[in-house]
């Protein structure tokens, strides 16, 4: 899969990519909201992007992790990636996320790359739905929800423990029919 706008590619992800990924892995900043996947020594990285590599050789593939650099200076950007909820004979159910270091926060990266990949994923893959979500204080996320096209579905209240602190969560989707009216409507 390799996917591009003017300025960003979305690409599989490579060995080299290792130092990269792991200074986005450790960044305290950039994990809040996601304590569950930092990562705490080299090797927890290495498994993450090995983990990344091999799901992109299968043929039924259920974890979609990506890398996002910039086109011109090849920068490491961070990751966008989705996987698989449900696999039915209508077609799939899938929940996207995203990060990024945060240097290239609040210049429109991550609402350009999701707009990208959820064409991508409604043009080429059997979906029929993408959820996303977020804690409720990260405006950041649901700016990026929003300006994507996807809408909310449910507020869960004290529903994630971060640092020892319970949040609320919101949940965003986009159905296929959803995104097909915006497609006709630009
Ligand atoms: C949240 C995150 C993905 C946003 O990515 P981004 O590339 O900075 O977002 P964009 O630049 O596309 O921003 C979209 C809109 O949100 C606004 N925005 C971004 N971050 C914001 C923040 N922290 N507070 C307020 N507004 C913010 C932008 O200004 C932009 O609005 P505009 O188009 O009107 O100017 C990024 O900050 C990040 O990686 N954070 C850490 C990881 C994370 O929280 N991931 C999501 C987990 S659910």
């Amino acid at each position: 899969m390799n996917l591009e706008s003017d300025r960003i590619r979305i690409r599989e992800y490579k060995e080299s990519d290792i130092g990269s990924l792991h200074l986005l892995l450790t960044n305290k900043k950039v994990m809040t909201y996601m304590p569950e996947i930092r990562s705490n020594a080299l090797d927890d990285s290495y498994k993450t992007l090995y983990d990344a590599i091999m799901e992109s050789k299968l043929i039924h593939r259920n974890k979609f992790f990506f890398a996002i650099e910039d086109k011109d200076t090849k920068a490491y950007i961070g990751e966008i990636g989705y996987t698989i909820l449900l696999d039915a004979i209508e077609g799939k159910v899938v929940n996207l996320g995203y990060f990024i270091l945060p240097q290239f926060w609040g210049k429109g990266y991550v609402t350009e790359t999701v707009k990208i990949l959820i064409d991508y994923m409604f043009e080429t893959q059997n979906i029929i739905k993408i959820c996303a979500g977020c804690v409720a204080d990260n405006i950041g996320s649901i700016q990026v929800m929003e300006k994507a096209g996807m809408v909310q579905e449910s507020h869960l209240v004290k529903h994630m423990m971060i640092e020892g602190q319970l949040h609320d969560r919101y949940d965003y989707r986009i159905l296929k029919e959803e995104w097909l009216v915006r497609v006709q409507n630009h």
